[in-house]
């Protein structure tokens, strides 16, 4: 049996404790339709529901994505975390003890890496902080002072200082660490066999992940150098750039404490702080470059409204028109809030005021208004081949919208600037439309993909019906004798537990016939079910005889024992009256 680190019993109480309808309900809204409980799915994007939950079973089920696990592996996927901070969360929930971890080696010295490097991280920024106040950190208080960051600004981000080259490493050995930890953690660098802090003389902004774990840092330069402005920390174990959102974890607390309506995206982690200190405390930024997927999906798990408030400059421009297409594909909303001069939020604030900023904000651009002017600013239309030009690209934009009203109303918009006739402008918006491929959406009804060979289908099928207890079921069947390698699957499956022990029992996620099973939609067989089932079930056993066949064919050819022929050709007889008649009892059935 799979070992998960913790006692099974302990395990089961833990899901016990932690209905799956009321824990998932927590993270996204539930609603009852019949037996299960339905969503829009949160790890793909759709309009209509095909999320299921079965209160009875512990388990959950995408019919779209086809994702599914039971409340552990759901809170592991919401939260992107591992089974072990999965257990944890919900063990605060139900208030348990959680018992010592006794994984499998490789999986208790991962852990343990893990903790000794967010220790040390922890450490570090930790120590960064208290150096701000020290009489040697003279050049940062300085920085601080005119930049405008209050004491609490510095406190809620953990803003600090790198004093030298040396100061953390003597720091770090002194708390126990290794110099390949701190490799590892990306706090130091090694030249000519000597260990310096990366961030050395640096401001140093920590980076939280969602469950507040410092995982990294970016510091900037204070005075002018010709060092990069900022400095992050190269990939770690625990830190991904395009994966970090910097403020997440304040933005998650404020979702906690207040809820929360939408996220605004800055560039940068200046920009954050001084969107706060303005109340704008739904802000985060995605460090420096243009968000990512993994940026988006992070985000869409506390809002699936997104304010985009980068800079007002041509790279700014740039990383808003690629992030509103990430944002499209995540299926989260977008607003734009286009900045004057060439500025950033800070600079805004600081030079035009709060209010001017908060005016900003609430008169957010839809999307296809900020591309339209986007594409509007780039032309100049008194002049006939550049008003053509704009035409063409402003009906590109207009062709992605997916309502007909939508259409109108823009295209009314793109008339008044041009004053091209609306019938022209339509024809042509027709004849782009006509030119894109229809995005036909393959619809596999089958579960089980057609490149797989029927049986492998078929053995599918037959251990799906197994695991969900299906009426048709042939009882009569040995089902271990039929299908010997999957005895595993079917020992549980005989064990009638509800589906969710299978996550217990196995890792459903690297198995994957198991997970193809367990996420069968069987609604497609309907009435033809139980037919489809003897068929599964006559296709497998049929090969299987075929292959006894050709065994005891080759046998049959070396064998010098005349006794020993004689017992192959009665066995080879029996066999080949049972394929040609289709007889499959006589071998699979159960042991009286
Ligand atoms: P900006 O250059 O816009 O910096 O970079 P900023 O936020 O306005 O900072 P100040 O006001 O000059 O101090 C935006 C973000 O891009 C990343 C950082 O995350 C920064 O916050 N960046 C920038 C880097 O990673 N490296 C750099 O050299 C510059
Ligand atoms: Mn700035």
């Amino acid at each position: 049996m799979l070992n998960k680190g913790y006692p099974t019993d302990w395990l089961s109480q833990l899901k016990q404790r932690n209905n799956i309808v009321s824990i998932i309900g927590k993270y996204i809204h539930l609603e009852k339709k019949g037996s299960k409980y339905w969503a829009c799915c949160p790890f793909h994007n759709e309009k209509t529901p095909s999320f299921t939950v079965s209160e009875e079973d512990g388990f959950f089920y995408c019919f779209g994505c086809k994702e599914s696990g039971d409340v552990i592996s759901f809170v592991q996927k919401y939260e992107s975390c591992d089974f072990t901070q999965a257990v944890e969360i919900l063990a605060k929930q139900a208030n348990m003890e959680i018992p010592e971890f006794k994984g499998e080696k490789d999986v208790v010295e991962k852990k343990q890496t893990r903790e000794r490097l967010l220790n040390l991280l922890d450490s570090t920024y930790k120590h960064y902080m208290k150096n701000l106040y020290l009489p040697q950190a003279k050049p940062a208080q300085e920085y601080i002072k005119q930049r405008g960051f209050t004491r609490r600004e510095l406190e809620d981000f953990k803003i600090g200082y790198s004093l030298n080259w040396n100061e953390l490493i003597e720091e770090l050995r002194r708390l126990g660490y290794t110099y390949k930890e701190m490799l590892d953690a990306g706090v130091a660098q090694c030249k000519n066999n000597h260990y310096y802090d990366v961030m050395a003389e640096r401001l140093v902004f920590p980076i939280f992940n969602s469950f507040g774990e410092c995982v990294g840092f970016s510091a900037r330069v204070l005075g002018k150098t010709d060092y990069a402005k900022y400095k992050n920390t190269a990939e770690t174990l625990v830190f991904q750039k395009g994966k970090v959102v910097f403020g997440i974890n304040v933005v998650k607390a404020l979702k906690q404490r207040e809820g929360l309506k939408s996220i605004i995206i800055v560039e940068g982690q200046i920009d954050v702080i001084a969107m706060h200190r303005a109340g704008f405390k739904n802000t985060v930024a995605c460090m420096g470059t243009a968000l990512t997927k993994e940026n988006a999906k992070e985000i869409k798990k506390l809002s699936p409204n997104v304010i985009l408030c980068f800079d007002g400059d041509e790279a700014g421009i740039k990383a808003t028109t690629r992030s509103i297409d990430i944002l499209k594909e995540e299926g989260v909303n977008a607003l734009i809030v286009p900045l004057p001069d060439k500025h950033d939020p800070d600079e805004i604030i600081k030079e035009k005021g709060v209010e001017f900023m908060a005016n900003l904000i609430n008169n957010a651009m839809p999307v296809t208004d900020y591309l339209l002017s986007i594409e509007l600013n780039k032309y100049d239309i008194s002049q006939a081949d550049q008003k053509g030009k704009y035409t063409r690209s402003a009906l590109e934009i207009i062709s992605k919208l997916d309502s007909n009203s939508a259409e109108d109303a823009y295209l009314d918009k793109v008339r008044e600037i041009t004053t091209i006739p609306i019938d022209i402008l339509r024809r042509d918006l027709n004849n782009i439309k006509n030119k894109k491929p229809i995005n036909v959406e393959k619809v596999d009804t089958n579960v089980l993909t057609s490149r797989e060979n029927g049986n492998i289908r078929a053995i599918r099928f037959i251990l799906g019906s197994l695991i969900f207890h299906k009426a048709y079921v042939n009882k009569l069947i040995d089902y271990n004798k039929l299908l010997p390698k999957y005895k595993d699957i079917i020992d549980l499956a005989n064990k009638n537990l509800p589906i969710s022990a299978f996550y217990d029992y196995f890792d459903v996620d690297n198995y994957p016939i198991l997970k193809d099973c367990l996420g069968m939609d069987f609604t497609q067989y309907q009435n033809n079910a139980e037919q489809y089932f003897n068929e599964c079930l006559w296709l497998i056993a049929n090969q299987r005889l075929i292959d006894e066949q050709s065994e005891l064919t080759e046998k049959f050819k070396t064998c010098q024992d005349r006794q020993e022929r004689t017992e192959i050709v009665t066995k080879l007889n029996a066999l080949n009256k049972a394929i040609r008649e289709k007889k499959l009892e006589e071998f699979y059935v159960r042991d009286k």
